[in-house]
């Protein structure tokens, strides 16, 4: 017996009189399809619009973690002076959609969107916002992100530092805004 039809042979066996039964179709009907929509990959929505400066939040897009980072000021400073210390400072190997081939890596200048899986083996990169020394990391760490496998550092673009066995910059999904706070992550303008 496939799944689908369990769960609808134990709805209905739960269920006494025919009001009952009449609230339990539109629950079921709601249900499957999202299931199988998540099944598919189906793209996720998110209301950033509590997402305080400073702030990460991780949401799952196809089993993977996506983080969305509300970069502040001092976060965003740190970009530019980065440029020599990264190995792809200007995302050559296109590991974004085009329109997050920019500085900042992302469609608006504060908001960072991006696979939260490090590009050498697939770990999950720590976040490391703190400054200096204070979370372990060298006097001179500007903030960022820290694989704790191998130690591959990335920067408040998701820009992996030289030297490191990361090969690539975080990779960034496509995504598109819905209104001025609602993001959809897995699809884009061009239906990607
Ligand atoms: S998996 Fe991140 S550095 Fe190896």
């Amino acid at each position: 017996m496939d799944c689908g039809r369990r769960r609808l042979i134990v709805a209905t066996a739960a269920v006494g009189g025919v009001g009952a039964i009449t609230a339990a179709v539109p629950f079921l009907s709601s249900m499957l399809p999202s299931e199988r929509a998540k099944a598919a990959g189906a793209p996720v929505e998110i209301d950033v619009g509590n997402l305080a400066p400073g702030q990460l939040i991780t949401v799952e897009w196809r089993g993977k973690p996506v983080w969305i980072l509300n970069r502040n000021q001092a976060m965003l400073d740190t970009l530019p002076k980065l440029d020599d210390a990264v190995a792809d400072p200007k995302s050559e190997q296109k590991q974004q959609p085009e329109y997050c081939t920019n500085p900042t890596r992302s469609i608006k200048p504060n908001l960072l969107v991006a696979v939260g899986i490090c590009t050498h083996l697939g770990c999950s990169p720590s976040s490391k916002f703190k400054t200096g020394a204070e979370e372990g990391m060298a006097a001179d760490w500007p903030g960022g992100f820290l694989c704790p496998c191998h130690g591959s550092t990335f920067d408040f673009a998701g820009r992996v530092y030289k030297s490191k066995p990361a090969p690539t910059n975080l990779e960034v999904p496509p995504h598109t805004y819905l209104t001025d706070t609602r993001i959809l992550i897995g699809e884009d303008k061009k239906g990607a």
